[in-house]
């Protein structure tokens, strides 16, 4: 097994709140495994346009508490393309880089999944996404950071829901996964909270509303998945306003703010742990696999079934949610 002297990391796919620290963890386990580390701009479209430039200790100075990525990401059409993905590779190659670390989500590591069938590289995955929607990780980077940022926006919406008696519709973001939705609609005691796991039925959430109406309850707020089967919180409003007249109704979409935002104290440990146990599993010849925490354990879990296995919604969750929302 070749000994790997030169590893690059780069951040891909929608960013999210502590990636920077991921980026400094794999940066500092460099040093401490002597390991040089690049830094690859801009995902996928940097490494084709050999964006790779050499990171120090003191490069990552002082980046932990901050969200976005110093790396950039970026969407790239041409790592689409076989051709795009051989220049790629060759520019790893141009750099003697003999590893390469993924901070990404689902998209990121498919990305991945083929350029390896295609170029003999390394590639090791760390899920770095405010969706959590990878298997073989309980949190993904940047899912704790997006609850609270979402918690405390709902909390202020609550306020003015209360003062003018209205329904609010509120869309969270998550892609085609309801974690963001189920947890945040739970922390804020949402009245009713709709998944893409779950397809939503307009009777049931106007019985719902109802009910607490008959219990004196003067406003409401529905958390939306941005993904859910109805279309989302705009959709949703108008299907219940054309069945119900009685409430006065606003959408708030919460959009990118959820993606910004200082990392909180788990999300900056999550990627300090990962970035070290991804520059460690590289060192000891893992390849092909997604670095993730599990029952506080670091785990390995191949692309293929990080991907491919939607990590699953916690069940007992919703009932819990439906318990509650009295
Ligand atoms: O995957 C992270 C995410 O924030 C999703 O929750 C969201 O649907 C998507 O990225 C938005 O992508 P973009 O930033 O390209 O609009």
């Amino acid at each position: 097994m070749p000994k790997i002297k030169k590893i690059a990391v780069f951040t891909s796919g929608g960013d999210s709140p502590g990636m920077n620290a991921c980026i400094r963890s794999v940066v500092r386990a460099g040093v401490s495994f002597n390991v040089d580390v690049y830094g690859i701009y801009r995902g996928f479209q940097g490494m084709i346009e050999g964006e790779i430039k050499l990171l120090e200790s003191r490069d990552v100075s002082n980046i932990i508490q901050k969200g976005g990525t110093i790396l950039k990401s970026a969407r790239s059409k041409d790592f689409m393309e076989k051709e795009g993905r051989a220049k790629a590779a060759a520019q790893l190659r141009k750099n003697e880089i003999d590893a390469v670390i993924a901070i990404g989500g689902d998209g990121t590591f498919t990305g991945a999944k083929i350029f390896q069938q295609e170029h003999d590289i390394p590639f090791i995955g760390i899920p770095g996404t405010i969706d959590n929607d990878l298997y073989g990780t309980d949190r993904t980077i940047g899912y704790d950071t997006a609850l609270n940022t979402v918690v405390d926006a709902v909390d202020k919406i609550r306020d003015t829901a209360d003062s003018h008696d209205r329904l609010f519709f509120v869309e969270v973001m998550g892609k085609d996964a309801g974690f963001i939705a189920l947890r945040s609609g739970i922390a804020c005691g949402a009245e009713a909270i709709l998944i893409p796991e779950n397809k939503t039925d307009v009777n049931e959430l106007l019985q719902i509303l109802k009910d607490g109406k008959k219990r004196n309850k003067n406003s409401s707020i529905v958390i939306v998945a941005e993904g859910d089967d109805t279309g989302g919180a705009i959709e949703i409003a108008k299907q219940v306003k054309a069945r119900n007249n009685d409430y006065d109704t606003r959408v708030t979409i919460l959009g990118h703010i959820q993606r910004g935002g200082s990392p909180s104290c788990s999300d900056r440990v999550l990627a300090s742990r990962l970035g070290v146990a991804a520059v460690q599993a590289l060192a000891e010849g893992k390849n092909k696999v997604m670095v993730g925490e599990v029952n506080g354990q670091m785990t390995f879990t191949d692309f293929e079934k990080s991907i491919k296995h939607h990590q699953k919604i916690e069940k007992g969750l919703e009932e819990l949610a439906r318990v509650l929302a009295q």
